[in-house]
């Protein structure tokens, strides 16, 4: 199995690169993001939930995202490898993935760190709300928020994987397929 994270802030081009990645390299898309949105729009009772946390721009818990995940993972077992895309968002999320992944005697083998400036990552969302018709994009307050959770929840994960030695930070500034080359480059190293 080949088992990857892109990690980065909200617009760093998390999920733009993984659509590239996963056709790549024959993996299935994890975006939390998206699912808990799917889950939204088909009006469950987590969907409902968690849109409370989302249009305010804060982490879903734990156990939610988590037993997500773990279901998607079962769902697709016979996958070839998993792209993990915007999860995990914090340290218990990143143990339980390292647990999940043994189940199916795998491991974590790269995790692509999407490096942008904060105006940069601003400027595209913003955009980006303007068509997504996602909420959450299209509030500056809850963009900052979003960035604020990253802060102090997210980017502690660039440390956690640091001492592993998976983590690699990827120049996420520029052209999409510049940037796509640079992550394909790096994901071939541990091939
Ligand atoms: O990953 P994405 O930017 O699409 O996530 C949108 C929102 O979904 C986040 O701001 C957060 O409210 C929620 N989310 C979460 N935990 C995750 C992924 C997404 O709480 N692991
Ligand atoms: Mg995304």
């Amino acid at each position: 199995m080949l088992n990857l994270i892109l990690f980065g802030p909200p617009g760093a081009g998390k999920g733009t690169q993984s659509e590239q990645l996963i056709y790549a390299y024959n993996l299935k898309h994890i975006s939390t993001g998206d699912l808990l949105r799917a889950e939204r729009k088909a009006g469950t009772e987590l969907g409902i939930k968690a849109n409370e946390y989302i249009a305010k721009g804060e982490l879903v818990p734990d156990e939610v995202v988590v037993g997500m995940v773990r279901n998607f993972m079962k769902e697709h077992s016979s996958s070839k490898g998993f792209i993990f895309d915007g999860f995990p968002r914090t340290t218990p999320q990143a143990e339980a993935l390292d647990n999940l992944l043994s189940e199916f005697g795998a491991k974590i083998d790269i995790v692509l760190g999407l490096e942008v400036i904060e105006d940069e990552l601003v400027k595209r969302l913003l955009l980006r709300g303007e068509t997504s018709g996602r909420a959450d994009d299209q509030s500056e307050e809850t963009i900052r928020n979003r960035f604020k959770e990253y802060q102090t929840k997210t980017l502690p994960l660039m440390d956690y994987y640091t001492k592993k030695n998976s983590y690699v930070g990827v120049n996420g500034m520029g052209e999409i397929d510049h940037i796509q080359s640079s992550l394909r480059e790096e994901i071939n190293k541990v091939l």
